[in-house]
């Protein structure tokens, strides 16, 4: 049977995924039958893991969740988010520094489709401060992430880091 109920994206680069963003999935499926982690593919940023990658890695931390679904999209969220029927958006709120953007986004995705709702999650205040771009910077520098991500995506940071070195 095809799974059933309101279903919210969490759309993002998650390059990588951080316990932050985990924090909010967590508590997005208390919320919303069904969660589905969107990667946002972005042909102008040069991504440390390729889409593909990102959804994997993605699928692994989650794999024991079965209302948690993970894909990859391109273009505008509110078609993607049509498409797949979804009742709300999920976005992560860590900070102040994080409100004009989010605010500017979550109107401009009304304006685009009305009915689509824009839901902002808090996450527990260890994590308020991670984001991707810091942890990618912490573990290009030799910095221990550990706690900070998941251990599948420390493993494939370590991972990358071989190739390339
Ligand atoms: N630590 C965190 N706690 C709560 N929400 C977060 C956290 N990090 C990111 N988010 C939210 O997750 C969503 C996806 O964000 P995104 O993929 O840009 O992550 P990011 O950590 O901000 O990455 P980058 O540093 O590359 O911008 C956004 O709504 C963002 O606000
Ligand atoms: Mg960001």
């Amino acid at each position: 049977m095809p799974p059933s109920g309101r279903l919210a994206i969490f759309p993002g680069s998650f390059d990588p995924l951080t316990n932050g963003h985990v924090d909010i999935v967590l508590r997005s499926v208390h919320l919303f039958e069904r969660v589905q982690v969107a990667v946002l593919v972005n042909p102008d940023k040069r991504p440390l893991f390729s889409a593909d990658e990102r959804v994997s890695i993605i699928r692994e931390v989650f794999r024991e969740y079965p209302n948690v679904e993970v894909d990859s999209f391109a273009g505008l969220l509110v078609d993607y988010a049509r498409a797949r029927r979804a009742s709300a958006i999920i976005r992560g709120m860590r900070a102040i520094s994080d409100f004009e953007f989010e605010f500017q986004m979550a109107l401009m995705n009304r304006h685009l489709e009305p009915t689509l709702e824009t839901v902002f999650m808090m996450p527990a205040e260890q994590y308020t401060y991670l984001s991707s771009r810091l942890i990618k910077e912490v573990f290009s520098l030799g910095g221990d992430v550990r706690g900070l991500v998941p251990s599948a995506v420390e493993k494939a940071m370590h991972e990358k880091k071989g190739v390339k070195a």
